[in-house]
């Protein structure tokens, strides 16, 4: 009999949870930024929104919000931390298994969290380069 996968988040996905960086609260319109993405996650419908300013094509600055789980949130948190003052092209090759190392792990099936968070930074940065 096969052991079943663990059910046991790391320490980092719980303090990145419980003390989500660079999370976005209140009003996002208060927030100055250059550029930003929406995605939704096809596995369970949650939402994902990040916020980034930009200066000589370095992301200077990233907020974020989410309807989304516990993952979601440590995920993106991680995300956030890790992509601050990386370049646009840099910031993209962050995905979510650089992600789900930094974090200590994440479930197996609770891997597609990570995804949301990279792919509401690509829509950010896809946006940004369409006003360019
Ligand atoms: S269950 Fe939806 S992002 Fe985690």
């Amino acid at each position: 009999m096969t052991e079943p996968a663990p059910w046991v988040y790391s320490d980092t996905v719980k303090e990145h949870f419980l003390n989500p960086r660079n999370f976005l609260m209140g009003d996002e319109s208060k927030y100055p930024h250059d550029a930003e993405g929406v995605v939704g996650n096809p596995v369970c419908g949650d939402q994902m929104k990040m916020f980034i300013q930009v200066q000589n094509d370095q992301i200077v600055d990233v907020k974020w919000k989410t309807y989304g789980c516990a993952s979601a949130i440590a995920s993106t948190s991680a995300l956030s931390e890790l992509v601050k003052g990386k370049t646009l092209d840099d910031a993209l090759q962050v995905g979510p298994q650089e992600i789900t190392d930094y974090l200590g792990g994440l479930p197996q099936h609770k891997f597609h969290c990570s995804v949301l968070g990279h792919e509401a930074l690509a829509a950010a940065i896809e946006n940004y380069r369409k006003k360019e």
